[in-house]
């Protein structure tokens, strides 16, 4: 028997008793002649304690321990002497006076401090190469129990309203819409090629075709994407549809599954029903299709006010087909520096802005290189319908409307972080503003290519009084389409189905003019299921690591997974990927061109 108890077990109850602990030396401390070892496990922390004069060749084997050395040990719980009590611990009453020891594994010295703080001061690579000792930090050990609790909430919430948990393919074919692929050569079928799932969106679909009603799976699924905080190569979804299913029941469904999962993890009580979003309304206040409601800082439209403006840069964007002109209130930053007002400028100009045009109020003065063109009404307007005060900052973006509107979406963002470095503005991440976001196009069209692309994706029925404009106009048609956003993370979208053949075919072929013997081959064995008695249906997927992310108070997702890729898509603890041999290459019929 290794142990009796785990590390954070003992307490008085136990006095007396002789007991087996066993785990990773946390600390060691000789005290003039009395050696103190903290024991860590799982769970916890016990102190052991030996007097050298009561056992000279044990104290001598403990003094000389490595820390994260794996042992076991064998002792009496005694009551800790008055005053040297450790309130922050649950073992800090006792400790184990040390009657023998066995060691498991010497360790060497780690490469870096396995506690909270010091950890978090190294170099990510660092921890990832390492990243079994990066898990053994309390904060990453928490992340993977809070993680472990959060896919049992899931689990138990979706078999109580009678989901079936099934899983399908993750080598399943290319069909190239959405992220791109990764592809999974055939040895059996030289030149063919399989691709990793980018989620289970055709087989849960072709589920409710075979009547299953009701389908979850907590999904592994792959896209082949620039890598940020909040995406990985591989991630998880938690993915579900239904039949005979409305919007207001996916919702319904949802907000229970969120207010669960708050409450069994952080045993925190969302409201609910959340609040809703036009996307238009949200591109038009805040710039972005995931809002964070948890500031203000909203956007306002001057598109009429400056028709007739004197500064021509304003004016023509007014007047111009499509065009805009948007301004917010950075309440209170008018002390920004010129490193970040320039830093701003940039960031605006790598989202396709001409410039960032301010007004900065400084000393009952307005301070901006185009305060000079503004008449006297529209200085009303502004002050009137910006709030407009001392020490306030006013950022304006003059360009097409979505464009406008995304470009003061990122500069609010980047303007609340400066006001909360500053301790002018509170932002909690456990402010939980769940939104969702609804009346989304259908279609958006692409200036680049000349066509429209699904918003969502492809299998999303539109809005049934909207589907008439699918031959006429397709921007006009809305999709039954929904996102829940969570403080300006996207956590989960999906969608009512398309479930009638002819209707999918006309999406696929007349809206996003796919030639019929490519939707024939990519498409349709679907097409063939909806033929034989399609229910209507829809659902939603959740990307499980952002969900736990948010719920650990982490802005990164690789903090939520066990074993994630870098920014560059390598595992630094295994290093992959790797080159193979020519041998592999030749059974699989591939050949490599090297750049
Ligand atoms: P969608 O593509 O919006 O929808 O994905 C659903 C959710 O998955 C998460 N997610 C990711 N998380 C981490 N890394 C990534 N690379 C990544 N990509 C997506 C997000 C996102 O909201 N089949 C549809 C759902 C449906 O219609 O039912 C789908 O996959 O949190
Ligand atoms: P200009 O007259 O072109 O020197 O521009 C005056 C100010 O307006 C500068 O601060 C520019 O950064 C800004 N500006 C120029 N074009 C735009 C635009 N499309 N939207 C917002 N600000 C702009």
């Amino acid at each position: 028997m290794h142990r009796s108890h785990h590390c954070a077990q003992l307490s008085p109850a136990q006095l007396g008793a002789t007991v087996s602990l066993a785990g990773w030396v946390d600390t060691i401390r000789d005290q003039g002649g009395i050696i103190f070892v903290d024991l860590r496990d799982r769970e916890g922390v016990t102190q052991v304690k030996l007097e050298a004069r009561d056992n000279a060749a044990l104290a001598e084997q403990l003094k000389h321990l490595k820390t994260e050395s794996v042992i076991g040990i064998t002792g009496k719980v005694v009551r800790r002497p008055a005053g040297t009590e450790n309130k922050s611990l649950p073992t800090g009453e006792i400790e184990i006076e040390a009657a023998s020891l066995e060691i498991h594994n010497i360790a060497d010295t780690p490469p870096f401090p396995l506690d909270d703080a010091g950890g978090d001061k190294v170099n990510e690579d660092l921890r990832l190469t390492y990243r079994y000792l990066d898990l053994r930090r309390p904060k990453m050990r928490k992340n993977l129990v809070v993680r472990h609790r959060a896919a049992k909430s899931i689990r138990d919430y979706f078999d109580a309203q009678g989901f079936l948990e099934i899983e399908t393919p993750a080598l399943f074919k290319s069909t190239p819409e959405g992220a791109r692929e990764y592809l999974v050569p055939s040895r059996i079928h030289p030149g063919q090629f399989y691709a990793l799932s980018q989620s289970p969106q055709q087989f849960k679909q072709i589920l409710m075709v075979a009547g299953v009603e009701k389908y979850f799976q907590i999904a592994r699924c792959f896209r082949d994407e620039d890598l940020r905080a909040d995406r990985q190569m591989e991630f998880t979804q938690v993915d579900v549809e239904a039949s005979f299913v409305t919007r207001e029941d996916i919702y319904a469904l949802f907000e229970g599954m969120l207010k669960k999962l708050w409450k069994d993890v952080l045993g925190t009580d969302i409201p609910t029903p959340f609040q809703r979003m036009p996307f238009a309304d949200a591109m038009n206040r805040f710039g972005v299709d995931k809002p964070d409601l948890r500031f203000g800082l909203e956007l306002v439209d001057f598109t009429e006010l400056f028709k007739a403006s004197a500064f021509k840069v304003f004016s023509s964007a007014a007047t111009s087909n499509g065009g805009a002109v948007k301004a917010f209130n950075a309440k209170g930053l008018a002390d920004l520096t010129q490193g970040e007002l320039k830093n701003l400028e940039e960031i605006a100009k790598s989202l396709g802005a001409k410039g960032l045009a301010f007004i900065k109020v400084e000393g009952g003065e307005w301070k901006s290189p185009i305060v000079k063109f503004f008449s006297d009404t529209e200085k009303a307007a502004l002050t009137e319908k910006l709030g407009i005060a001392e020490g306030d900052m006013v950022f304006f973006a003059a360009a097409p409307w979505e464009k406008a509107c995304a470009i003061l979406g990122r500069i609010r963002l980047e303007a609340a972080a400066l006001l909360q470095k500053r301790g002018k503005l509170t932002i909690r991440h456990d402010d939980w503003k769940f939104l969702w976001v609804v009346d989304f196009p259908l279609m958006s069209y692409d200036e680049e290519r000349g066509g429209y692309a699904a918003t969502h994706h492809p299998f999303t029925a539109p809005v049934a009084e909207d589907a008439a404009f699918l031959d006429t106009d397709p921007k006009k048609v809305r999709g039954q389409h929904y996102d829940v956003v969570l403080n300006g993370m996207e956590l989960g979208g999906g969608s009512i189905r398309i479930h009638q053949p002819t209707l999918q075919k006309k999406v696929f072929e007349d809206v996003l003019k796919i030639p019929a013997d490519v939707v024939e081959s990519r498409f349709g064995y679907m097409l063939k299921a909806f033929t034989y008695g399609a229910p209507p249906h829809g659902g939603i997927a959740f990307g499980l690591d952002r969900m736990c992310a948010l719920l650990c108070g982490t802005t990164s997702i690789r903090d939520v997974i066990a074993f994630p890729k870098t920014q560059k898509g390598q595992d630094l603890m295994a290093q992959s990927p790797t080159p193979v041999t020519a041998k592999q290459l030749k059974e699989l019929h591939i050949q490599t061109v090297m750049p």
